[in-house]
């Protein structure tokens, strides 16, 4: 429920205890009103939590108002990574959006881009701070970021999330705030904002050597004069949906700490903590780190992107000493269980702006350990993350690219097929590169793992369709690699490029990459 205040009225001045903001307070319709045609609008949200919860039904009623007097108004929408699904369905279904950038996972969004009504860029994560702040998306009008509160001295509790919002409050001519009542106030703490980033050629290192480590302020600043509107709202973040680890996730995660195992034996990794771990969104990672709790290692880390559910399992069961990430991206009884007990999770989580927590200098550093799902991979360890078909978007490449080019160990997890057995996740070529065979390490499914470094990539074909291929896939793949590689001149890395999107091909016309 969004609870709106009629201009002139006050917020409670636990939540905004600075009497110029105050004199800010309006609803969400009045706020938006100032949006035009065009604008560039920047909003807080990764991974659902901290997406302002009045603007996007505030704007797109405002759409529809503006179109049915025969005006036109529809913005280009920059954010942190995903926002709520509500929010970005709302605006898509009135064509609110003429630009996105950079990631989304909305079926509304993905539809219209897909459909080439809607312009897309899909830049890594760590990038969208530096490119806008070099104009590459031109000015930013608005800026709509959610807090906890505003403080005494006009600073600014960031909420569940800190994305790029340092960067949107610095960079936009104007400033919207919704200030969100149901955030717990003891969020007070939990977050490291750095106001150390700078263009080249004067930038400085970034002082990270651990997870833990605090580099920058629990707030967030914002120079009032730009600031023109203060919304009131209270409304939970919307649930990022978590199925509990299936047998296929669990295969899957057994298979990894298998490998952590391995690597602490061979002395490549701390037996105490392994190093610090990073895991993408979704079923199998959560299920992954799910599997952490059954092995035998304690005192990790974690440097990610987002905090799922099982994250806060392993910092209630003290396996886990400290995560930092950007984002908390919990189901309905994770955010439950976060508000219940946020002090012991304000002394355990930091979070931080997305160009800290995917920065390559510190991934690189601190040596992480990095765990991404994707689409499909080649026999050779080229990854496809984002491209269904080699041209439908699904989502975007989000952190998986600034995690797996600079961590120490970079990984793809994935079940062998989708669409009930139709379709192979191991293919002979991929059809879209998100994640080049010079920087994927490790590939997991169900049936096993394939550790491709230093291995040759006529050598990785036969341990990725080996190890990781469905067995109903392996002859086909084994016959095409042969093939491929025993004719004249085969190269390095053997292909038949007329039919290396055979797979692909099949599937289009038979529905199946089998047939
Ligand atoms: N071809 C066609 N569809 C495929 C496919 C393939 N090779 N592989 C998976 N899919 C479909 C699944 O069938 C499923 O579709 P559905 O939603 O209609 O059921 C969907 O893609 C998701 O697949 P799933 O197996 O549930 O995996 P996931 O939730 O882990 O998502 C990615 C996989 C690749 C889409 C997801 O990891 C992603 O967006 N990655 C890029 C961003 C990223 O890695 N961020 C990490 C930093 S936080």
């Amino acid at each position: 429920m969004t609870t709106t205040v009629s201009p002139g009225a006050t917020v409670d001045s636990v939540r905004v205890r600075h009497p110029y903001f105050q004199g800010l307070v309006t609803d969400a319709a009045t706020a938006v009103s100032r949006i035009k045609d065009g604008d560039t609008v920047a909003i807080s949200g990764f991974a659902s939590a901290g997406t302002p919860k009045a603007f996007a039904p505030a704007l797109a009623e405002r759409v529809r108002r503006v179109r049915a007097d025969g005006g036109s108004l529809s913005i280009n929408l920059l954010t942190g990574a995903s926002v709520a699904g509500e929010a970005e369905a709302l605006l898509a279904e009135v064509d609110g959006v003429a630009l996105r950038m950079p990631y989304q996972s909305e079926p509304t969004a993905r539809g219209k881009i897909n459909d080439g009504r809607m312009d897309y860029v899909d830049i890594h994560l760590s990038h969208v701070a530096q490119q806008v702040w070099e104009g590459y998306y031109g000015t930013v009008d608005v800026a709509v970021v959610e807090v906890a509160a505003v403080t005494e001295d006009g600073k600014l509790i960031p909420s569940m999330s800190v994305g790029n919002n340092k960067t949107w409050l610095e960079v936009a001519d104007a400033v919207i705030l919704e200030v969100n009542s149901w955030v717990p106030l003891e969020v007070e703490g939990m977050h490291d904002v750095y106001y150390g980033t700078a263009l080249p050629p004067n930038r400085s290192p970034i002082m990270m050597t651990g997870p833990a480590d605090r580099i920058g302020q629990p707030y967030l600043e914002v120079d009032p004069s730009k600031v023109v509107a203060v919304v009131h709202t209270n409304e939970q973040d919307s649930e990022t949906k978590v199925a509990a680890p299936d047998a296929i996730s669990q295969a899957i995660a057994g298979h990894v700490v298998e490998f952590f195992r391995s690597e602490v034996e061979s002395g490549r990794m701390p037996a105490d903590g392994l190093l610090p771990l990073q895991a993408g969104i979704g079923n199998v990672a959560n299920a992954v780190l799910a599997g952490l709790a059954e092995g035998p290692f304690t005192g990790l880390t974690c440097y990610s992107e987002v905090i799922q559910d099982s994250m806060l399992d392993l910092i209630r069961q003290g396996r886990v000493a400290h995560a930092s990430a950007t984002s908390l991206a919990l189901s309905g009884a994770g955010l439950a269980e976060l508000v219940d007990n946020i002090d012991l999770y304000r002394e355990h989580v930091t979070l931080r702006p997305q160009e800290i927590s995917n920065h390559p200098e510190i991934v690189r550093r601190l040596g992480i350990i990095g765990m991404n799902g994707m689409l499909e991979a080649d026999v050779y360890g080229n990854v496809n993350s984002t491209h269904v078909g080699g041209t439908r978007i699904m989502n975007g490449i989000g952190g998986s690219g600034d995690f797996t080019r600079n961590g120490y160990v970079s990984m793809f997890l994935s079940p062998s097929t989708a669409k009930n057995g139709a379709v192979s996740a191991i293919v002979p070529m991929v059809p879209h590169v998100d994640h080049t065979e010079h920087d994927v390490q490790v590939i997991v499914t169900e049936h096993g793992l394939a550790d491709l470094r230093g291995l040759s990539p006529r050598k990785r074909a036969a341990v990725v369709i080996d190890r990781c291929a469905d067995p109903a896939f392996r002859p086909l793949l084994h016959d095409y690699v042969d093939r491929a590689t025993s004719r004249p001149n085969a190269g390095n890395t053997p292909h038949i490029l007329e039919e290396a999107f055979s797979f692909h091909t099949r599937l289009a016309m038979t529905g199946s990459m089998l047939e």
